[in-house]
């Protein structure tokens, strides 16, 4: 009953055209019809790939956004301006924003809180780190950003968000966690959810897995009764590897 939802994160790759003939190139393939693809893009590309995306089934997505709506913050882009720009998703709390950028639970539960009053749906990323997984900590930490992230949200807010899973030791090194240790922390995600906002909530909102997952892999996601889908970095670049895995999610 949840559709799976299988979302490219660009990161800092593609100029304005590159982000053009990719999609062309994907436009020629056959995405199915029973799974959501998205590709977040830099914010240079955005209003291009909303435009290039016309009659497609993709979805737009940006990787950031600023909680407020405008003001003296140089070199941010805001909920309405994205909005403005035919943007639907919005990746929250990636795990390279919490390093690199300082980004902590209480920016994302605002940014969270930002792009669900402004219409747009965000993809709140949650996970360990390597440390954290060794020393048994793994529920712990996702349950206190879950908690954090999505503080004071009502349940109809929460059963539209997706959260993504992305164990911080699996993103970009080739080493995915298993289908079966991600459905086991994600199904703690699944319980944890609903301990907060109920059973309802719980039952709609999309919970995707992310961490070096391949064409090859997503299958032993999405069969996993709690998985909705993946988050998808490095095999999101090239139109055929990302067609291939949107294919084998379907
Ligand atoms: O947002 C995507 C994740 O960081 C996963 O990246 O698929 O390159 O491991 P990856």
């Amino acid at each position: 009953m949840r559709t799976p939802v299988i979302a490219g994160n660009w990161k800092m790759h593609k100029t304005v055209d590159e982000a053009i003939r990719f999609v062309a190139a994907l436009r020629e393939t056959e995405l199915p019809g029973n799974v959501e693809t998205v590709i977040c893009a830099p914010f240079l590309a955005l209003p291009a790939l909303v435009g290039e995306v016309q009659g497609t089934r993709i979805g737009v997505g940006a990787q950031n956004v600023h909680e407020k709506n405008e003001g003296a913050y140089t070199g941010e882009i805001s909920v309405p301006m994205l909005r403005a720009a035919g943007v639907k998703y919005v990746i929250i709390g990636h795990s390279e924003r919490r390093t690199y950028f300082a980004e902590t639970d209480e920016t994302v539960n605002q940014k969270v809180k930002a792009a669900l009053g402004g219409g747009l749906v965000p993809i709140v990323c949650v996970g360990e780190v390597l440390e954290e997984r060794e020393s048994g900590k793994t529920k712990e930490v996702v349950q206190h950003q879950v908690k954090q992230g999505l503080n004071g949200l009502s349940p109809e807010a929460v059963a539209g968000v997706i959260i993504a899973y992305e164990p911080v030791w699996a993103i970009g090194t080739g080493k995915a966690s298993t289908a079966e240790d991600a459905e086991e922390v994600i199904s703690f995600i699944r319980k944890t959810v609903a301990d907060l906002f109920g059973q309802q909530a719980a039952g709609q909102v999309r919970i995707q897995y992310g961490g070096s997952v391949k064409p090859e892999n997503i299958s032993t996601y999405i069969a996993q009764p709690n998985i909705d889908g993946a988050l998808v970095g490095g095999a999101s670049l090239q139109p055929e590897s990302f067609s291939k895995l949107v294919q084998a999610a379907a």
